[in-house]
């Protein structure tokens, strides 16, 4: 298969994926923050010596670059030759939806990310004749509001929150513009009411259950679809079933069993964070790795120890502090003396290992974010719809850039139908 490969299925793009990520699983699965040293170092040695010679600036290059980037279709990474990373970048490359430009003035009131987000995505949702928008978890409906403007017609948003409800109903008024804010909880059994056929339903960035949860709801009645998912870990299932039959076959044939922290993998990526996030973030890492080593001497047991996580802003002052806070989290008494210097040294070593091996996991996460997002397709391949799957903005922008474009084929009848029809 070549890099540029433009006519490769759904279904094919899975099978490579599936294979890749079953046959490669030792090296992505584990998280190297609750590691002292990965199992695969000794099966693949020169890989990880590789990740490990990986300096500080090329480590740095390698976090904001696309990992696949190539030229003239070899793969331009410093672990290339130990990964089978031509093969993954040509699975993983989608078509790019063209952008557009919306009327600053329906910028009002919405965050700066926020609305470029929108008016990236906004311009690909189609709108049949008589057919009618949907936006799903709408927040503030300022997706809703654009939607509305856009094609000139009323949207019903549903959110559950009556606070944003009220807030964006307002906001609609305020200008104008014709759409109705829905308090819903899109998990209760009434959300079934909201959706039929002639809806076209709309996401950006449902997390987990609540878009499974539209393609469930939209499956069943042959609601058309345009879809850019979010975080696969939220929810409430500890293990991830696939939504496709598919999906189930592959996963049973590779081996691929997914929990629901393995799903976080999918979208562990900081490309928007800014500078002094990132800083902190690191020192926040190097504290805990330092906490992590000391743990496993005091319990003399050469195991993880998960420590609460902390409201941003809120970490202690220093190394000591945050060691008596997770320590009495913990139940572990510290000893009198700790050479504090020395721990800290330590934790910033053990983060120089982890984030090389954060190279090696990183370069795993978009073919299994694109396998969950074909598990969707194909779970709506296999209800009767035509799907298309694209990128709708750069990845600077939201690293959630996929989208999922669907509409019922005319011809298939919905489970719904099918029994209206037999009475
Ligand atoms: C990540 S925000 C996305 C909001 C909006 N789509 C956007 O892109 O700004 C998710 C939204 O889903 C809402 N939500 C969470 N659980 C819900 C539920 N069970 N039913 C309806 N809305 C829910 C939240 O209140 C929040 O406004």
């Amino acid at each position: 298969m070549s890099i540029s490969d433009p006519c490769i299925s759904h279904g094919e793009r899975f099978d490579g994926l599936s294979l890749l990520l079953g046959e490669w699983q030792s090296l992505w699965r584990p998280a190297p923050f609750h590691q002292r040293m990965p199992e695969w170092a000794t099966s693949h040695a020169a890989l990880f010596d590789a990740a490990m010679s990986l300096d500080d600036s090329t480590l740095a290059g390698l976090r904001d670059d696309d990992p696949y980037a190539s030229v003239d279709g070899v793969v331009r990474h410093p672990l290339a030759e130990y990964l089978p990373l031509a093969q993954l970048a040509a699975l993983c490359k989608v078509p790019a939806l063209p952008t557009a430009t919306l009327p600053a003035a329906w910028a009002t009131h919405v965050g700066g990310r926020k609305w470029q987000q929108i008016e990236a995505f906004a311009p690909h949702v189609p709108l049949e004749p008589e057919a009618s928008l949907v936006e799903w978890c709408a927040g503030k409906g300022h997706l809703a509001r654009a939607l509305s403007r856009l094609h000139q017609q009323p949207v019903t948003a549903l959110e559950w929150q009556p606070t944003l409800c009220r807030e964006g109903q307002q906001l609609a008024a305020r200008q104008g513009v014709a759409v109705t804010m829905l308090e819903q909880d899109v998990m209760a059994a009434t959300a079934r009411d909201r959706l039929t056929a002639s809806n076209q339903v709309v996401a950006l960035h449902a997390c987990g259950d609540l878009h499974e949860r539209l393609l469930e709801l939209a499956a069943d009645c042959g609601a058309g679809v345009t879809l850019a998912p979010c975080c696969y870990q939220r929810t409430a299932a500890a293990r991830y079933r696939p939504l496709s039959a598919t999906g189930r076959a592959l996963a049973a044939r590779h081996g691929l069993a997914l929990e629901r922290d393995t799903l976080a993998l999918a979208v562990q990526e900081t490309v928007t964070a800014p500078q002094q996030v990132r800083r902190q973030r690191r020192r926040n890492g190097a504290w805990r790795l330092a906490f992590d080593l000391l743990q496993r001497e005091l319990r003399g047991t050469d195991s993880y120890l998960p420590v609460p996580s902390l409201a941003y802003g809120r970490m202690p002052p220093s190394l000591a502090e945050f060691c008596a806070w997770a320590a009495e989290r913990k139940g572990l008494v510290l000893p009198g003396r700790v050479d504090w210097g020395d721990l800290e040294a330590r934790g910033w070593q053990r983060l120089a290992e982890v984030e090389r091996l954060e190279v090696v996991r990183q370069l795993f996460r978009r073919p299994l974010e694109l396998w969950l997002v074909l598990d969707r397709v194909l779970m709506l391949e296999e209800a009767g719809y035509t799907v298309t799957l694209a990128t709708f903005c750069a990845r600077q922008l939201t690293p959630r850039n996929l989208l999922i474009q669907a509409a019922r084929d005319a011809r298939h009848a919905s489970p719904s139908e099918v029994l209206h029809d037999s009475l």
